[in-house]
């Protein structure tokens, strides 16, 4: 067994659940293609082009279809239950199409996949979230982990594929999680983060869909757990476990888990803050639940109680309708909070969402290209900026691996999430090392141990 994830770390952390799925009927993990008899995609839906990246790399395992005939392809993840039946009609390659809840399913899926048909289960659900499986890690570098708390989403932002792919948001028993990290600590990890589509919203009441903790009985509200409580009782497990946690929400970071952040050393000074766009009209028309001063509000909060915080954005750049003013707003707003980092696409019309059927994707494609680049363009400077108000500063720094240039030296990260390269000396990956930061560029700090 092969697998592939692209996407969000989420796919990533849901491969890891797969093989522990697998292997527990035996399936084996291969890190070579050529070797395997079942390769899994797990898919990703958020942009038109990583899916046509998932097409083009299913119609490249034609050659080694026709070598081995035993070999079966399966696509996991969001394009599966987008696509559902669509996608055996589409890739006559394709074996199987499973969904990013319908995971349990595979060893009885597979088992009508190797007696010759097809198979599908795209079947969302209220409460599955994978809490009683222990994960398979993958490719991993055996000091920092992924773990899931929460699955699915309910915020309905209008250009959005994901409530559709990922289903209704349900938390994860935190038993579950303190064990999973707990064991993590055990075997050697200094670093989780805690991974939800909107990890602000997490609430474990017993288990179901997401509800309104005004609406719980008196007794579940005493017994029920809120982001900030479980940041809580993670960050206690060890202080030497790191944690960090993606993604947070504007609408719904409140200040109470802001001040968890900055009371625990161990959980890291660093939030990404989607905001997707500086206008308040587009902002509206997205129904991302706040405005742009909410979004400023929320920063300056941020930076009054963990000074120096590390924060992180997402922007789509052209969204329907989008002037010339509402991208200058984008701009300005990206000059008045100067981000440390942040991940900046086009608006692609994604199908069925409500802004492909209510809104105009009317934004051309030239145009798009220029706005994404002066978003770009601005970011370079400013985590520019950012980096160079480091040196000559001291940092803590995890160490992670060998640098991908030199074996003679290390990399890590800082609390703020920058990646920070220094002289390997005597240090190892899961070491806390104090690096002075001596040099940076717009993406790395370059520093020595002291
Ligand atoms: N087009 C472009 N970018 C999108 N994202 C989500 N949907 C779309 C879309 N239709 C971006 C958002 C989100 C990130 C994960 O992907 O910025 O925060
Ligand atoms: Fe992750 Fe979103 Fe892609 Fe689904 S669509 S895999 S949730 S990035």
């Amino acid at each position: 067994m092969y697998i592939e994830s692209y996407g969000c770390a989420m796919n990533f952390s849901d491969s890891e659940i797969i093989a522990s799925i697998l292997s527990k009927v035996g399936y084996i993990q291969t890190s070579d293609i050529t070797n395997a008899d079942l390769i899994f995609l797990n898919t990703c839906s958020i942009r038109d082009k990583a899916e046509q990246t998932i097409r083009s790399r299913i119609k490249s395992f034609k050659n080694l279809k026709s070598k081995n005939s035993k070999l079966k392809i399966g696509v996991l993840g969001c394009m599966a239950e987008r696509l559902k039946n669509k996608f055996l009609e589409e890739e006559k390659l394709v074996d199987l199409v499973v969904g990013p809840d319908a995971y349990k399913d595979l060893p009885e899926l597979l088992k009508s996949v190797n007696s010759g048909e097809r198979a599908v289960n795209v079947e969302l659900s209220l409460e599955e979230t994978y809490g009683d499986i222990s994960p398979v890690r993958l490719n991993s570098n055996n000091v920092t982990a992924f773990v899931s708390i929460m699955r699915g989403c309910d915020n309905m932002c209008t250009f959005c594929v994901v409530p559709f792919t990922r289903g209704r948001e349900r938390s994860r028993d935190p038993e579950t999680i303190v064990q999973e990290i707990t064991k993590l600590y055990n075997d050697g990890y200094r670093e989780v983060t805690l991974l939800g589509q909107n990890v602000d919203s997490y609430l474990w009441y017993g288990g179901g869909p997401k509800i309104d903790f005004n609406k719980l009985s008196e007794i579940k509200k005493a017994s029920s757990v809120n982001f900030s409580q479980l940041l809580k009782k993670v960050a206690k497990i060890n202080s030497n476990m790191r944690i960090r946690f993606s993604t947070s929400h504007p609408k719904d970071i409140t200040d109470e888990v802001i001040n968890t952040i900055s009371k625990f050393e161990n959980i890291c000074n660093y939030i990404h803050l989607p905001v997707q766009s500086g206008s308040s009209r587009i902002l509206k028309l997205m129904n991302r639940g706040y405005n742009r001063d909410w979004y400023i509000n929320r920063i300056n909060k941020i930076r009054e109680i963990i000074p120096n915080c590390g924060i992180s954005h997402d922007i789509i750049s052209s969204f329907c309708t989008e002037s010339e003013k509402d991208h200058n707003d984008t701009l300005s707003l990206m000059e008045e909070v100067k981000f440390d980092y942040g991940y900046m696409f086009k608006y692609s019309e994604r199908p069925n969402t409500k802004a492909a059927r209510k809104f105009k994707d009317d934004v051309s494609e030239n145009v798009k290209s220029r706005r994404l680049s002066e978003i770009i363009e601005k970011q370079r400077i400013h985590s520019l900026i950012k980096n160079r108000e480091k040196v000559g500063n001291t940092y803590k720094v995890l160490v992670e691996g060998k640098s991908k240039k030199s074996n003679d030296f290390l990399y890590g990260r800082t609390t703020h999430n920058l990646v920070t390269i220094f002289p390997k000396k005597k240090f190892s990956p899961g070491d806390y090392v104090k690096i002075k930061i001596k040099d940076c560029n717009s993406a790395t700090l370059f520093g020595e141990s002291i």
